[in-house]
C-alpha cells in the first residue's frame, strides 16, 4: 500500500532557526511543482492568536507580567480556532499547508514555566501533522542571528527572548527528537538548522520529494 501524500506540513525551531524563511521557500517550490500551498503561522493572525501576539510583546525582564498558564490556554485556544478556521477547510480543499510552529512549540516553550504534562493534554484536541520538520540550532548560534537581525529591523523584544530561555528551549527541542520515537510521535523529521538556507531548503524538499510530493 502506498502511504498517502503529507499534506498539513509543520516547522518548528528555537527563534534564530529559520522556520519562517524555510516555510516560505518551501511554499515557492511545491507551487512551482503545481501543488496549490497555503502558508501560515501560529500565533495564528485570527482574533486569539493576535491577543496572544500582543500579551507576547513582553519585556523579557519582568516575563511574569502574563501568567504563564492563561498563555499556556491561549495558544492551545488559538490553536483549536486556527484549525477550524484555516487549516482544516484548506485540507478538505486538497492544500497544502505549511504553518510555522505548532503544538511541538507549546510543549516547548510552555513547558518552562507549566507542567508538561498539562501543557499536552491541552493540546491534545490538536490535530497531529503529516509532518513536524524540527529545527535544530545551538541556542548560542540562534541567538547571533536574533542579534543581527533585529539590528536591521525594528522587531519587538519578546518574552522568551533571554539568552538563558533559548538554551532551555534548545534543550527541549532536542529533547522532543531524542524521545518522539519512543514515545510513538509519527513524522518528527530532524533538521540540521545550522546549515546554510539552500542547504537546509534542499535538505527539506528532498524530504518531500521522497515522501511523494
Ligand atoms: P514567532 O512566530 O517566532 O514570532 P515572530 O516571528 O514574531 O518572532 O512566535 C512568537 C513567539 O511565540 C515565539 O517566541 C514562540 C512563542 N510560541 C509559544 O510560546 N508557544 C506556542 O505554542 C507558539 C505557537 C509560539
Amino acid at each position: 500500500m502506498t502511504e498517502p501524500l503529507p499534506r498539513f506540513l509543520v516547522f518548528e525551531g528555537i527563534d534564530g532557526s529559520g522556520t519562517t524563511t524555510q516555510c516560505r521557500l518551501i511554499a515557492e517550490r511545491l507551487r512551482a511543482r503545481g501543488h496549490r500551498v497555503v502558508e501560515t503561522r501560529e500565533p495564528s493572525p485570527g482574533a486569539v492568536g493576535r491577543l496572544t501576539r500582543e500579551l507576547l510583546a513582553d519585556d523579557p525582564e519582568r516575563p511574569r507580567s502574563v501568567d504563564p498558564a492563561c498563555l499556556a490556554l491561549l495558544f492551545a485556544a488559538d490553536r483549536l480556532e486556527h484549525l477550524r478556521r484555516e487549516i482544516l477547510p484548506a485540507l478538505d480543499d486538497g492544500q497544502i499547508v505549511l504553518c510555522d510552529r505548532y503544538v511541538v512549540s507549546s510543549w516547548v516553550y510552555q513547558s518552562l514555566d507549566c507542567d508538561p504534562q498539562w501543557v499536552r493534554a491541552i493540546n491534545r484536541e490538536a490535530r497531529w501533522p503529516d509532518l513536524t520538520f524540527v529545527f535544530d540550532l545551538p541556542a548560542e548560534v540562534g541567538l547571533a542571528r536574533v542579534a543581527s537581525r533585529r539590528a536591521q529591523t525594528d522587531e519587538a523584544v519578546e518574552r522568551f527572548d533571554l539568552p538563558a530561555t533559548q538554551r532551555r528551549l534548545a534543550a527541549g527541542y532536542a529533547e522532543v527528537l531524542a524521545r518522539g520515537p519512543s514515545e510513538g510521535l509519527r513524522d518528527l523529521v530532524r533538521v540540521d538548522a545550522s546549515a546554510s538556507i539552500e542547504a537546509v531548503g534542499e535538505a527539506i524538499f528532498a524530504e518531500l520529494l521522497r515522501r511523494g510530493l
